[in-house]
């Protein structure tokens, strides 16, 4: 008999029966907004095979569309056709362009846009976009000659951008953030010069590979791949790209087919670019059994397929030096830490209070209710290991990596869990609920 109840929001969910067989994670989230971006401003066609269908890139897709490109129907299993319109050949949109709940899709457009003379663009999102810091991006676009206005002195969507000339400039982050990069580099195609983005370490560097392959001039250097120089473009360049499964999402199984007794999950098709495989590094100190098999190179990107069995699991210390490789992730590895023997502490991840939800203090909240031992701190979490955890009433609070997350969880608990805002899961992993129900069978 399933675990899992019918209701699309609301989820029941019990403890524990192995997770056996094999499962696609859906195509990776951040490659799939930049190849529909990247195909947008390129000249000809860029098709995408294994593109995300997920609420995220259609809210980027939707975006593009409202500027006159023409892209083809996003869904399970089908190659998209990209249309681009060229580096100047974005129209400007009538109406307010919805970035929904992703924030790549409105960062990443800040950068697409601030350089469009002439041209105005409103962009707008969710409750929960409209309430993170756009600051991060806007401050350095405005080096650059960016008009843009916002609530909050500029930080908050709605925001306005009245397109101006960029300039070339030298920029350095204070944050490891590859959606502000990402959205530096878009920018920087436009300038009247060459641009420098320097960041304080290496965050994922999917732009800098993409772009590079669609024909753009960008150099990287510095210790560990922090310095990119960019130079202005006069055209991109349609191609075909191959998205590898989302190693995000793979994430939940990786943990999930560690914890629960008798598990052996193959996970196939997992993109496996250094700059995101934090996860395995982590999980490899807590002394987890992950296999990688097959390992290739697919258009540009490390990939294979994992094997994962259950085995008993180690407690962890993470802290900044490896949080960007592995910054979506911490809400499942808090998960883990409450399984593991000893105390698992993470620090410098205070970036996760202003993802879609404050992430540190929903976790915290949602797994105390479960019966964790879980303390929040400023930049992280301690977490005693080896606690049961019970089954409640839990609520992902709209953050599609904290349903997952409570999900895996309540496998584990004894008891039955009921979870709230289970749809949320979408956002990046439109057949999560699917998948489980498959590997329970
Ligand atoms: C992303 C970058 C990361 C990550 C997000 C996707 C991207 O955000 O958390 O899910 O595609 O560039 P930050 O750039 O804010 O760290």
């Amino acid at each position: 008999m399933s675990n899992i109840s019918n209701s699309p929001s609301t989820r029941i969910l019990r403890a524990k029966q192995s997770l056996r067989g094999t499962v696609r994670v859906p195509g990776d989230k951040s490659i799939s907004h930049r190849a529909l971006l990247f195909g947008a401003i390129a000249e000809g066609i860029t098709t995408i095979e294994g593109l995300l269908p997920a609420e995220d890139p259609i809210s980027t897709a939707k975006c593009l569309k409202a500027m006159g490109v023409k892209i083809s129907k996003i869904a399970t299993n089908q190659i998209v056709q990209v249309h681009g319109a060229g580096l100047n050949g974005l129209k400007e949109p009538e109406i307010i362009l919805d970035c929904g709940n992703s924030g790549t899709t409105m960062r990443l457009m800040l950068g697409l846009l601030a350089g469009r003379e002439g041209k105005h663009f409103v962009l707008t999102g969710d409750d929960s976009l409209r309430g993170r810091p756009m600051q991060r991006v806007i401050q350095p676009l405005r080096m650059m000659g960016a008009h843009i206005e916002g609530r909050e002195n500029g930080n908050l969507a709605p925001l306005s951008i009245t397109g101006r000339k960029l300039h070339g400039s030298v920029i350095g982050t204070p944050i490891a953030s590859a959606q502000v990069k990402s959205a530096l580099m878009l920018a920087a195609l436009y300038a009247d010069g060459a641009t420098s983005v320097i960041e304080p370490a290496q965050s994922r560097d999917h732009s800098e590979r993409m772009l590079k392959a669609f024909g753009a001039s960008i150099e990287v250097g510095g210790e560990m791949g922090r310095h990119i120089h960019i130079r202005p473009c006069s055209q991109l360049k349609g191609q075909s790209v191959v998205v590898p499964g989302d190693i995000s999402s793979a994430a939940f199984w990786l943990i999930a087919g560690s914890l629960i007794p008798g598990s052996n999950i193959t996970i196939e098709n997992v993109g496996l670019n250094p700059t995101r495989t934090g996860i395995l590094e982590v999980m490899k100190k807590m002394e987890a059994h992950i296999e990688i098999i097959n390992l290739r190179e697919i258009a540009g990107e490390p990939v294979g397929d994992l094997k994962v069995i259950n085995t008993p699991l180690k407690a962890f210390s993470i802290n900044e030096e490896i949080i960007p490789r592995l910054i979506d992730e911490i809400p499942i590895l808090a998960v883990a830490a409450c399984f593991c023997e000893g105390k698992s502490k993470i620090t410098g991840a205070s970036e996760l209070r202003v993802k879609e939800t404050d992430r540190l203090a929903v976790i915290t909240k949602q797994l105390s209710s479960m019966g964790a031992e879980i303390e929040e701190h400023h930049d992280g979490l301690t977490i005693n290991g080896g606690q049961k955890l019970k089954g409640a009433t839990i609520n992902s609070e709209t953050d599609h990596r904290i349903a997952m997350s409570l999900a895996i969880a309540s496998l584990m608990a004894k008891g039955t869990s009921k979870l709230l805002g289970s749809e949320a899961a979408a956002i990046s992993y439109p057949n999560f609920w699917e998948d489980l129900e498959k590997l329970q069978n």
